[in-house]
């Protein structure tokens, strides 16, 4: 018996040994040989990283629904990168900082001053703590506020299972200090651990690996070993539950949403897998999907190991699972290779929605992805007729502006089209060979244009002469420097569309609504359909539609937004009462804030945009009763 459990007991250790030694949960060492990066400076950020530099967060926080506050403290370990630096500098945001402590040892912790500058309406407000010379410890306690810009908390009634109380975080760009005191840069990257206490029935989850057996009922512990931004980490609470959809994956809902959930995301793992075959392993261990509330005021946030994902994408026909496809596309651009600064997001976004197309590509072919891509140029064509030409630039200047403005189509789909001009000159294979050695090279770094731009000219242009004619840097600088779009744009091409377009002409030349060919259409078909048509529609126009496909009632909430969009423009009353729920019940800014701008441009609407939003407002996070605010009131 004694045997039996001694070898049980190797055996057990052999197995946990493994498990932390394989590739995926390990951080990976750095590339072989390190690039030297540009230095930028970070104009959304109070920090002095190159002074004393944060490298890892330690979190104990109580989630007190009660007072809709986070309380307790961090702990952050630092590095000194000038040996006579004397304070450490961090970011915050409508904290209450009550105390704080250094240490030489890790272990005993002494008072030191701090001091909390003035507050600035975009940044917040800088923390200066004193550091003596031995430190290696700072231990904040704080605790948020009510209204911190990156917590939204929910009341149960918000909720699928309308019992429990529910809160989320969503850091970027630079919310992560009002709920963390830390340099908020994603130029400084850290790992982080957590103990999250919570109410009984609660469950918390973050963007780390959760260490299980909790020991106390209520108390959850997180581990996050890889150097991650901090715009990344994040943090839930509620009725959440878990189901396994795969190896290294699964999904965390409310129970009510759990069997829509699963079924929609259950190609998760053929996605992980098809990116690992253009772009090498994934690095982070498992990938989980949160699917919040309706409030979530995003499509999606790619934070690590754990996505969170707005239940809108839940369409029934996995017509809206590119979002996944995205968000799985920053494990590599965005949380593998990081943006230096903010006016560097392109390198996120512009990179993620050119990966999200070649895995749509891969795992539900090229149709699919080729519908996606003329939307996505579409949506960009159209903006940049409205848009100021210093918005039209992806290197683009944000210093004095909030950079959450800076997230617009352009970053996302002028990027893209940038990698897709590189793929086609290049050639795929050689172009994906290349994608593959640049998240390698920069691998758990964060980089600026600058050093895309190095990397691309050493590693792909300078020995091929053809090649370097073609993509000079005059080239370059027009797509990257320089508004508009440049001749050499890419096309993408729809067949599928060629019959939407068919059946709009056909439609609109009087054929009735119901006789028209519309059979098996995904979202992305009647997305384009409605696109096709005049910005004014008759009554009886509208009524044909409705009634033959439903469109008010539309559980689809892409379809149902273009059709409450096109309601508004044409007065088509039978709408308002849905177009009242929906926007009492959704909270993603994508589809509410075009709603709300259609609404104000007549008196009479501007005068049902303002009911409605006093209905909606408390129901909203926090960033989107700003920004819903601005358009309603403004
Ligand atoms: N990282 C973004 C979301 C984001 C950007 C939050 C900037 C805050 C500031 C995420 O990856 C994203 O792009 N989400 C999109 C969906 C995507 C399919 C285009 C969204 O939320 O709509
Ligand atoms: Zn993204």
């Amino acid at each position: 018996m004694k045997k039996l459990l001694a070898v049980f007991l190797i055996l057990s250790s052999v197995l946990v040994m493994s498990c932390q030694n394989s590739s995926t949960e390990k951080p990976n060492p750095p590339a072989a040989q390190a690039i030297q990066l540009v230095e930028v400076r970070d104009v959304h950020s109070f920090a002095n990283p190159a002074q004393v530099r944060v490298k890892h967060v330690d979190l104990n926080l109580d989630v007190l629904f009660d007072r809709k506050v986070l309380k307790g403290s961090a702990t952050l370990t630092i590095e000194r990168k000038q040996a006579d630096a004397n304070e450490l500098k961090l970011d915050t945001r409508d904290l209450k900082v009550s105390k704080a402590e250094t240490s030489s040892d890790g272990n005993n912790f002494a008072a030191t001053k701090f001091a909390l500058g003035q507050a600035d309406k975009i940044l917040g407000t800088p923390l200066t703590v004193e550091l003596p010379a031995q430190a290696t410890k700072v231990r904040i306690e704080y605790e948020t506020s009510p209204t911190a810009s990156g917590v939204q908390w929910l009341q149960p009634a918000q909720t699928a299972g309308k019992q429990y109380p529910y809160v989320f975080t969503q850091s970027q760009s630079i919310h992560a200090r009002s709920w963390i005191p830390l340099q908020d840069s994603p130029g400084v990257r850290v790992t982080y651990s957590a103990t999250i206490r919570t109410p009984s029935g609660i469950r918390a989850v973050m963007s780390a690996e959760e260490i299980d057996g909790a020991p106390k009922l209520g108390e959850f512990s997180f581990n996050m070993r890889q150097p991650i931004p901090s715009y990344l980490i994040a943090l839930a609470a509620g009725d959440i539950a878990f189901k396994s959809l795969g190896k290294r994956t699964g999904v965390y809902t409310e129970p009510a949403m759990m069997d829509k959930a699963a079924k929609e995301l259950e190609d998760t793992e053929k996605m992980i897998e098809a990116t690992e075959t253009l772009y090498g392993p994934y690095r982070w261990g498992r990938y989980d999907i949160l699917v919040l509330p309706p409030s979530f005021p995003y499509g999606g946030m790619e934070n690590p190991r754990l996505t969170f994902a707005t239940p809108t994408i839940l369409a029934g026909d996995k017509s809206l699972v590119s979002l996944i496809a995205h968000e799985l596309a920053h494990s590599w651009s965005g949380n593998l290779v990081t943006n230096a600064t903010w006016r560097d997001f392109w390198l996120n976004e512009g990179f993620t929605t050119y990966l999200e197309r070649r895995i749509v590509e891969a795992v539900y072919g090229r149709d699919t992805e080729e519908m996606q891509a003329v939307l996505g140029r579409q949506t960009l064509e159209a903006l940049l007729t409205k848009f100021d030409p210093r918005d039209q630039i992806l290197h683009v200047d944000l210093d004095g502006r909030d950079p959450d403005d800076g997230s617009t189509e352009v970053p996302y789909e002028k990027g893209a089209l940038l990698l897709r001009y590189l793929e086609e000159t290049v050639g795929r294979d050689k172009f994906d060979q290349f994608l593959k050695g640049y998240f390698d090279s920069f691998a758990f770094q964060s980089i600026a244009t600058a050093d895309f731009r190095a990397y691309l000219q050493k590693n792909l242009l300078d020995a091929n002469p053809q090649l370097s004619a073609k993509i000079s840097s005059d080239v370059l600088d027009e797509w990257i420097e320089k508004p508009g779009l440049p001749a050499s744009t890419p096309k993408p091409q729809s067949n599928a569309f060629t019959n939407v377009e068919a059946q709009a002409k056909a439609w609109l030349a009087g054929k009735p609504a119901a006789s028209l060919d519309t059979k098996a259409w995904t979202t992305q078909e009647w997305l384009h359909f409605f696109q096709r048509l005049p910005a004014k529609l008759s009554e009886p126009q509208m009524k044909d539609l409705d009634q033959a496909f439903g469109l008010t009632n539309s559980g689809n909430a892409e379809i149902a937004h273009v059709w409450l969009l096109i309601s508004i423009r044409n007065n088509y009353a039978t709408a308002y009462p849905r177009l009242e729920e929906y926007l009492t019940t959704i909270g993603r800014q994508k589809l509410i804030k075009p709603l709300y701008e259609e609404l104000v441009k007549t008196p009479a609407g501007k005068q049902r945009a303002k009911a409605i939003f006093a209905k909606a407002r408390a129901g909203y996070h926090p960033i989107a009763q700003t920004s819903v605010g601005k358009i309603v009131n403004g």
